[in-house]
């Protein structure tokens, strides 16, 4: 943000003796690049539809209105917007599904680039592949292929961007079995900062192939990605909601399955919320396959729910029943913590986490506060080597996910510091609990901005800065938010 400011201040007007000479501004760069891209491609000012969902996130609260909207249609167009932002030295942002929580990691008030033409889906049988173009949501893709019984190692939620996911890590309901999403990419095509477009593989291209892998935009852009897919039959699952009266017995069963499940097709998420003055928990379950053996599920099922949709169906379906989008207001923030592992203890610290930040935050702002828990195999990181994210393979990290929502926004900051404060307040109690967290690395895709990107890349930043300043020896990514190298 401040990066952003500097730049605007600076570059409007560049005084050269006594004479002032316009110097490129967004406005100026805008009518530049829609003289150079090519028809595939488009320039939008405020005012039009495109422009509009061009800015558009998730969350009202990462959205800031651009100076124009570029949707590019080619690699070629990409390297040629990348030249001109370059040249001018102007702000700029990378659109994939909107769904960062972090203002101004995908959005700008100077050129806005949304990825939404790149939105093929091509299966290659042959090789067990697909090319996914980076601007697709994870629906687009597991839709398109259904027909043929195969999937990938994709988002859990329903909107969520191909892009932003899988150039931070990726959490899947496939993970325990096959990896992390970065696990299972084959090949990125990359529009390098000076415009050359690169296919990038691990034997083409080993440093940049490990550093996207977790390393997000600071690399230049990413136009496509390849994918390993694996075979996909129907699987079983969906949602539970239980209300405040269960939540001991939701802890004694999500802390069980934590210990004792090793299944690798079974996973769940027990959500805490807590929402118009009280508690009460969203349950997701999961298994990859039609019927789930017996025992696995049997103490979430016999807890009482309130709302139940669980049933043998698509991946796509089982993805879409969670709610994507919820009617506690367009603010958002997430915050991370990771853990070594569930256990009771820090179930009852989230428990006092969520009913406390609670009571205090949710009346005033009719919001939520929510703390996803995210039981992995310990054997987590075990399907995929060397990649910026996560700095270190050799124990599962298990990512919290704490998440507050509400309507205002002379509330922003007032969330935000509760989400920091939360979160250390977790990693003190695990601490204390026998868990040495206090130095663990923090997923990108859930942490809040502000986190120290050596939290982030851990041992692995000097690597990535050494690729970055090979890369991109002007710097030009850094015109754009995000986790900075
Ligand atoms: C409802 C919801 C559910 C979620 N569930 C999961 C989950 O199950 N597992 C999990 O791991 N995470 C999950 N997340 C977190 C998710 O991984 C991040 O929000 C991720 O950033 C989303 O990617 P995006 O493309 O939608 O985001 P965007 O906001 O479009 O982009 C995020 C970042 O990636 C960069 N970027 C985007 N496209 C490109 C590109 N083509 N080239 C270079 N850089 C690019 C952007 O500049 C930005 O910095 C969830 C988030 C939400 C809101
Ligand atoms: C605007 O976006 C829509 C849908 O995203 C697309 O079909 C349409 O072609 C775009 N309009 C222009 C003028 O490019
Ligand atoms: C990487 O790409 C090159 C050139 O296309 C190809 O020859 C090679 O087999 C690829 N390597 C891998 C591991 O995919
Ligand atoms: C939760 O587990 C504890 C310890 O095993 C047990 O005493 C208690 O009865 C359980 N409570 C519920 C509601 O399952
Ligand atoms: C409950 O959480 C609040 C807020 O973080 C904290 O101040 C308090 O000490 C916690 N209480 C217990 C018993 O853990
Ligand atoms: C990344 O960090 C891990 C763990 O410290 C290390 O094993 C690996 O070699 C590092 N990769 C690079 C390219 O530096
Ligand atoms: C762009 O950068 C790459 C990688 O540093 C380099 O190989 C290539 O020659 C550069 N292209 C141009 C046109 O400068």
């Amino acid at each position: 943000m401040l990066r952003a400011l500097f730049a605007t201040a600076l570059f409007s007007v560049s005084v050269r003796g006594n004479v002032q000479h316009a110097a490129p501004t967004p406005t100026a760069v805008c009518g530049q690049i829609a003289k150079a891209i090519s028809s595939a491609s488009a320039v939008f000012y405020p005012g039009s539809a495109n422009y509009t969902s061009d800015n558009e996130h998730w969350m009202e609260s990462s959205t800031q209105q651009s100076t124009c909207s570029v949707e590019p249609g080619t690699s070629q167009d990409v390297g040629t917007i990348l030249k001109l932002i370059g040249s001018a030295n102007v702000p700029f942002a990378v659109k994939g599904g909107g769904h960062a929580t972090n203002q101004g990691y995908s959005s700008t008030s100077g050129v806005q680039i949304a990825m939404s033409r790149f939105n093929q889906v091509v299966y290659h049988a042959s090789t067990s592949s697909v090319d996914v173009g980076a601007g697709l949501i994870w629906d687009d893709v597991y839709a398109a292929l259904e027909q043929y019984g195969v999937n990938v190692v994709g988002g859990r939620a329903s909107g969520i961007g191909v892009a932003g996911f899988s150039l931070g890590g990726g959490y899947s309901w496939l993970t325990n079995q096959y990896g992390l999403t970065i696990d299972t990419i084959l090949a990125f095509e990359l529009v390098l900062p000076n415009g050359t477009v690169l296919t990038v593989n691990s034997s083409k291209n080993p440093d940049l192939f490990f550093a996207l892998k977790g390393g997000y935009n600071n690399f230049g852009i990413v136009t496509k990605f390849t994918f390993k897919t694996f075979p996909q039959s129907q699987v079983w699952g969906g949602i539970l909601v239980y209300g405040g009266d269960q939540l001991t017995a939701v802890n004694n069963a999500t802390a069980k399955f934590a210990d004792q499940v090793k299944d690798p097709k079974a996973q769940i998420i027990t959500t805490y919320n807590y929402i118009g003055g009280a508690p009460d928990v969203t349950q997701l379950l999961f298994y990859d396959g039609p019927t789930p053996p017996a025992g696995i599920f049997d103490d979430f099922l016999a807890i009482p729910s309130f709302l139940s949709d669980i049933s043998t169906r698509s991946f796509l379906s089982l993805v879409q029943a969670s709610p994507s989008s919820a009617p506690y207001g367009n603010r958002a923030v997430f915050n991370t913590v990771s853990l070594l592992k569930i256990t009771p203890q820090i179930l009852d610290s989230i428990v006092n986490e969520t009913v406390s930040w609670g009571a205090k935050l949710t009346t005033a702002t009719s919001g939520i506060v929510s703390y996803d828990v995210e039981p992995f195999l310990s054997t987590l990181f075990s399907k995929g080597s060397n990649s910026a994210y996560p700095p270190d393979r050799s124990r599962a990290l298990l990512p919290l996910n704490v998440y507050f929502a509400w309507a205002d926004a002379t509330q922003d900051n007032v969330m935000r510091a509760a989400a920091v404060q939360s979160a250390q307040q977790l990693t003190t109690e695990a601490v204390s609990q026998g868990q040495n967290i206090a130095n663990l690395g923090l997923y990108g895709n859930y942490a809040i901005a502000g986190t120290q990107t050596s939290r982030i890349f851990g041992n692995n930043l000097s690597a990535l800065n050494k690729i970055k300043n090979q890369y991109d020896p002007n710097n030009l990514m850094g015109w754009t938010g995000g986790w900075r190298l």
